[in-house]
């Protein structure tokens, strides 16, 4: 390696360049870049010449750290190659949070020896639930809360409003604390299911929560081995200060040797991390994303609509991905969100005025039931834009598109505003369907029936593709009062058919097809006699009572599921069959 020049970091996501640029070309931030010097250990390409601890914490961004054993340049040892099915499984071990929706997102509980990275702007509870995470965790050992951002007393004022220590006694926290921290968090009596829920061992005053507050490096790392947590939460690693890796706080460098030593020390010591990092506009200090690929789980933290927080695990190595906790921000704290299938749900008494749709939505391992709302105006600029910030703009362009292009509703000289009740953000394909019903009924006025669901994905040729997980949406929805279910042929359903009762297996099959060319039994189901379409099967409406469950696999809630196979037929169903 030839004499390196100094060069310049995004402190984003710690993309380098030769050069300074007003916008990073990895991550789009601007004025994010800042100059490195090319000599010393904080330099990324400097590896091999650094001594050895600077040397195993400062990695160029990619080169992940890999689970072996150290890699101290000096000390080389013989690698050892080994057989896939020969490898041992370690049993990973999971704390339970004492918190079931950070369990969740989780994917279970917290992995000791695992690190969690929890990300999200200022002020929307980072440094709030991890304290109370510290509260109720059932563990039996330390839980250390390190803080480089608030001094000691305003730990612990928060913690009073919290409920984890008692109010104005002096120093030591009050007996049972445990049990009120889990009543805090735990929404409402149901959880609080047994005093000294935080703590479990009793809410014994040596389980309280061991506070330290301090941002160098070092010192840190000498208190870890002292006290030897087996939780540990940093809030938050932009304050993490090393001399090994430059002196100003929040530098990528900082960031990435910080993150590195104290992810090093969980893995050997079997403690379970959590990270707090600021998502920040600015580029003023490094973002969580330099340090994601170095983690075991990612969440993020987003502000939904009315003082609803969403945990978002968006990287799980030790669970599964998009799945969602949710909170409300509450005078003592956060709140778990007591009964999510239906909490974006808006009850309404009468019928659903046009260009709104409840659709049941996969979201990581639960079916959330969610309003869609849909809102077509003449373009104001000759041109249509949409509006839509909880669903991708492109999805709403191109179902927008397919509608208009076979089913002649003209979207191309509207503005679209979308939105979803509660302000939960939707990336799931089912919602395609129930968002067309939206825009469609936005755009003629005719209202969706009230009793009717939906879910499933549209192709760009106005096919209603399978759609994972039916089942569970079809039985969410009908436990939330809803009698009508519009959807696709369920993808487990093909095997299941054969099994079914053979006449229902064939028409959930044979399913509706436009154009006379009948599929499977005409006319079994509900014939409106609407445009031709007579061949709709599988009907619901009262229809040849043992073909309501076409097609299902058994044991589902089949009564008033009707399946669709075209955006034609979805519309004709939806609207015409009132
Ligand atoms: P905080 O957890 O400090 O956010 P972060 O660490 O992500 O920056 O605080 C979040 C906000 O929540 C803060 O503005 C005050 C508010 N809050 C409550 O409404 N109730 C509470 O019980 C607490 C502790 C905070
Ligand atoms: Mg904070």
């Amino acid at each position: 390696m030839g004499k390196r020049r100094d060069y310049f970091v995004c402190n984003e996501c710690g993309h380098e360049e030769a050069k300074w640029l007003g916008r990073c070309p990895e991550c789009g931030s601007w004025n994010s870049f800042r100059e490195m010097k090319a000599a010393g250990p904080a330099g990324g390409g400097a590896v091999g010449g650094a001594g050895g601890r600077a040397a195993s914490g400062i990695r160029s961004a990619g080169s992940r750290a890999s689970g072996g054993g150290r890699h101290s340049p000096g000390g080389h040892k013989k690698l050892e190659v080994m057989s896939i099915d020969q490898v041992q499984m370690a049993d990973g071990v999971r704390l339970d949070t004492g918190i079931d929706e950070v369990n969740r997102v989780l994917g279970g509980g917290a992995m000791l020896g695992a690190s969690a990275l929890i990300g999200g702007e200022p002020g929307i509870g980072k440094s709030t639930l991890m304290l109370q995470l510290s509260a109720s965790i059932r563990s039996q050992r330390p839980v250390l809360y390190i803080s480089g951002e608030e001094s000691l007393p305003q730990i612990r004022m928060r913690a009073e409003r919290l409920g984890i220590v008692r109010p104005n006694s002096k120093g030591s926290p009050a007996p049972g604390a445990g049990g009120k921290a889990g009543a805090g968090t735990n929404n409402g009596g149901a959880a609080a299911d047994e005093p000294g829920l935080g703590t479990k061992n009793g809410g014994a005053a040596g389980a309280a929560v061991q506070l330290v507050c301090e941002s160098d490096l070092d010192r840190i790392m000498s208190v870890l081995r002292e006290v030897k947590p087996q939780v540990v939460v940093v809030d938050s690693i932009q304050t993490l200060l090393s001399v090994d890796a430059g002196s100003v706080p929040g530098t990528v460098n900082q960031l990435k040797y910080g993150c590195h030593e104290l992810i090093d020390w969980a893995r050997e010591t079997d403690a379970a991390l959590f990270l707090v990092a600021h998502v920040t506009k600015e580029g003023a200090i490094a973002g969580p994303k330099v340090i994601e690929h170095m983690v075991d789980t990612v969440l993020y933290f987003e502000q939904a609509g009315s003082g609803l927080r969403i945990v978002r695990a968006v990287k799980n190595r030790h669970g599964s991905v998009d799945e969602i906790g949710l909170f409300t921000m509450e005078a003592e704290g956060l709140v778990q969100v007591p009964d999510a299938a239906s909490f974006f749900l808006e009850q309404r008494e009468a019928e659903l005025p046009p260009g709104i749709t409840a659709a049941p939505v996969y979201e990581g391992t639960r079916v959330l039931m969610v309003e869609i709302q849909a809102l077509v105006v003449p373009a104001k600029s000759g041109f249509s834009r949409i509006y839509s910030d909880k669903i991708d703009n492109n999805r709403v362009s191109r179902i927008a598109a397919v509608l208009e292009k076979l089913l002649s509703v003209r979207f191309s000289d509207q503005d679209i505003y979308i939105n979803v009740a509660g302000g939960i953000r939707l990336g799931e394909v089912g919602i395609e369907l129930p968002l067309a019903m939206a825009l469609y009924s936005a755009r003629t006025g005719i209202p969706v029936p009230k009793q009717a669901a939906l879910a499933g994905e549209i192709s760009l040729a106005g096919e209603i593709r399978p759609t994972a997980h039916m089942q569970r949406r079809v039985r969410t929805a009908a436990e939330m009062g809803f009698t009508r279910f519009i959807g696709p042929r369920d993808v487990r359903a093909k095997g299941a058919s054969s099994s079914a009762a053979g006449a229902g297996a064939a028409a959930g099959q044979g399913g509706t097809k436009i154009g006379g060319e009948v599929a499977g039994m005409k006319g079994t189901g509900t014939k409106n006699g609407a445009g031709g379409i007579a061949e709709r099967v599988a009907g619901t409406k009262n229809g040849a009572g043992g073909s309501a469950a076409a097609g299902l696999p058994a044991g589902a809630v089949g009564a008033g599921f009707q399946r669709v196979q075209t955006l034609g037929d979805a519309v004709r169903y939806v609207f015409g069959q009132r």
